[in-house]
């Protein structure tokens, strides 16, 4: 209880990874058509994806959200990550499934009669053992023939996509492959960061089964999201909680996050809890910001220049040290080589969701405050060369 006797509200906001936020900002059309790829059966692109997109854009959260659509329509839903064990992690819990949806597991079962003297006789059953390893392909075509199935079908969602191990790849583009010839109602969407995928398909280049696979998956590429639907879900979601803040300090908080997921979530936290309860006030707003802006450095920052090569984190750092957008002459004569030598990592930077380059030519940093991070980090980063 706060001193006036009100109950304190839990703060809604969610800042971490995976966490589910009060309002799905800018995903409205993604999820249509994911609802569309559910209705329209087997063969629609929309039921092998993969969801890309820098660290914090809201890939996990994106995985849930249509994990939960898929069961509002009954589908049965398994989600992974792609450590190793993953594929037999897989069929135990298509198999858990299965016997909750009512199926047992075939039973053979082993009898022996024996005559005995005076025209008795006895009998011994064996039950099989529990079958193990399980068989992904066989697993899910038993789920999917579940009468309780009927209409619906299995989605499974692979997050991190890009830690499988190859064997366990190999597996998966089989079994799933296998499923979508044979019409089974079967939906894939695995989620990694594009450089990541982009890397994992590249290395799979030359084995064309899983070349085949990897390529003929829809891709989904996930960026920063309209600063108006920000501000929009900021209202809303204060105002279901019994709070209030001026529209323009709404919009100045939204304003703040550059339309970046994660950001919407580190601004909307600290700046309710500097409030704590009522009116929201610029002021609340401005020390929030403030400390959100010193918080994504070491959640979203530091982990995304961690997945760089040491070239790539060179590059940003010689580009933090403008005051705007670079110029990729600039940027080449500090770090001493020529402009077609950045080619490469113009790709490489743009697929890791950390640059974007303008019509004009010239390169911008894609997430807000890396520049400012870098720079507090440069020395740190640079060390490493
Ligand atoms: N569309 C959105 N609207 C509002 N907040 C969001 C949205 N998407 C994600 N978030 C919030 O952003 C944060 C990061 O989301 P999430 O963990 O899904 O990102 P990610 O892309 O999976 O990141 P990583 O690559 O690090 O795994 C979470 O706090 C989440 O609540
Ligand atoms: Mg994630």
């Amino acid at each position: 209880m706060s001193p006036a006797g009100r109950v304190r509200v839990p703060n809604p906001f969610k800042p971490s990874a995976g966490s589910t936020p009060p309002v799905l900002v800018g995903r409205g059309q993604v999820l249509e058509d994911f609802r569309d790829a559910l209705e329209d059966g087997p063969g629609a692109p929309g039921r092998l994806q993969f969801v890309t997109g820098a660290r914090g854009v809201g890939k996990t959260v994106l995985l849930t959200k249509m994990g939960s659509i898929a069961r509002d329509r009954k589908w049965v839903v398994l989600d992974e990550t792609a450590t190793s064990g993953m594929i037999d992690r897989l069929a135990r819990a298509a198999r858990r499934e299965r016997i909750a949806a009512g199926v047992e597991d075939p039973t053979e079962i082993v009898g022996r009669t024996y005559g005995l003297p005076g025209g008795w006789q006895a009998g011994a059953t064996f039950a099989p053992p529990p079958q193990d390893p399980f068989e992904l392909r066989q697993e899910l075509t038993r789920l999917l023939g579940a009468p309780l199935l009927q209409g619906a079908g299995v989605m499974i969602t692979v997050d991190e996509i890009h830690t499988i191990g190859s064997d366990e790849l190999d597996q998966l583009a089989a079994v799933v492959q296998h499923l979508i010839r044979d019409e089974a109602e079967i939906v894939l969407v695995m989620a990694g960061i594009p450089q990541a995928v982009d890397q994992m398909i590249a290395d799979n280049a030359q084995r064309p089964r899983v070349s085949t696979f990897l390529r003929r998956a829809e891709r989904l590429d996930l960026g920063a999201v309209d600063v108006d639907l920000v501000q929009e879900a900021f209202e809303m979601t204060v105002a279901d909680f019994e709070r209030s803040w001026a529209p323009e300090v709404a919009q100045t908080c939204a304003e703040a996050t550059g339309g970046y997921p994660f950001m919407i979530q580190l601004v909307g936290y600290h700046v309710w809890r500097i409030g704590r309860e009522g009116t929201i006030t610029a002021d609340h707003a401005a020390q929030g910001i403030a400390v959100a802006r010193r918080k994504i450095g070491n959640l979203v920052h530091a982990p995304a220049l961690q997945d760089l090569s040491d070239v790539d984190r060179t590059i940003l750092v010689a580009m933090c040290q403008d005051e705007g957008p670079s110029s990729p002459g600039a940027i080449a004569a500090r770090i001493g080589r020529a402009t077609n030598y950045l080619a490469v990592y113009r790709r490489r930077l743009e697929s890791a969701g950390m640059v974007q380059v303008g019509d004009d030519g010239r390169w911008r940093f894609a997430t807000p405050e890396l520049r400012q991070y870098l720079r507090d980090h440069a020395a740190h980063l640079a060390l490493n060369n």
